[in-house]
């Protein structure tokens, strides 16, 4: 595992950038895996100055979200189709007909999923996936479980989540139950993930993801087993790697 500290988020979003400028430029027509919440933001916009100043273009890219809500339409702003949008879409060079967020209004939830699998697998798989780490260790919305999920699946978030993301709506019941989430398995098989993690809340869980047991108690712990896995955080979220001396 590669791991790069950063002073402050602003570093580490641009550090992030970099990463995902990189494997664009390598392979144009690259498949990038993408991720919502707020992390990833500033990298977004990073990325989106740079295709404006024409330093890296996304006209031939491909991409697959982690997750979405389920019962949220893309048009309404919570959901996850409308955040990638609003935060990167609409402001470089991509065809969005080429952006692919799984549907949370489909009827039939399994045969979304499967779909959703389908067409990773025909684009040949995910060439950089982006993540984030919720508190509770989950990665896209697989939550801590006895067992690691495998393909796109409906889950149910947890208390920790729900409270997480409550903020983003007006009232905690607002928020959705259910989530369509990317399996580990296309997250797993993805030539190369790139973390991005920020605040000193974020430190414990990266902790116990990468220096503790493997275990679907804590899903990012799977990364672990992954050959190519950047890690970019802040020094207050990298702290307690620092501890257990990784950096
Ligand atoms: P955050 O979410 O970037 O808003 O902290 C990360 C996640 O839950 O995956």
């Amino acid at each position: 595992m590669r791991i790069i500290v950063c002073p402050d988020y602003n570093a580490m979003s641009r550090q992030a950038a970099n990463v995902i400028a990189a494997q664009v430029i390598m392979k144009p027509d690259c498949v990038l895996g993408l991720a919502t919440g707020s992390t990833p933001v500033g990298a977004y916009q990073q990325l989106a100055k740079w295709q404006q100043q024409g330093d890296v273009t996304f006209k031939d890219v491909r991409t697959v979200n982690l997750d979405e809500y389920r019962g949220l339409p893309g048009t309404h702003d919570q959901s996850y189709r409308y955040f990638m949008n609003t935060n990167l879409f609409d402001h470089i060079d991509i065809d969005k007909a080429n952006t692919y967020v799984p549907n949370g209004m489909a009827e039939d939830v399994d045969a979304e999923c499967a779909a959703y699998d389908e067409r990773i697998q025909e684009f040949g798989g995910i060439d950089l996936q982006l993540l984030g780490i919720g508190h509770d260790g989950h990665i896209g919305f697989n939550e801590p479980a006895d067992h690691f999920s495998c393909g796109t699946n409906c889950v149910e978030l947890t208390d920790m989540t729900i409270d997480a993301n409550a903020r983003f709506f007006a009232n905690r019941d607002d928020v959705p139950r259910q989530a369509l989430t990317m399996g580990m398995q296309a997250i797993m098989q993805a030539k190369a993930v790139l973390m991005v993690v920020s605040g000193a809340d974020k430190a414990e869980i990266i902790r116990k993801s990468f220096c503790g047991p493997i275990t679907p108690e804590v899903p990012a712990s799977i990364l672990q087993l992954h050959p190519n896995v950047t890690l970019v955080g802040d020094e207050a979220a990298l702290a307690g790697l620092k501890e257990e001396g990784l950096v």
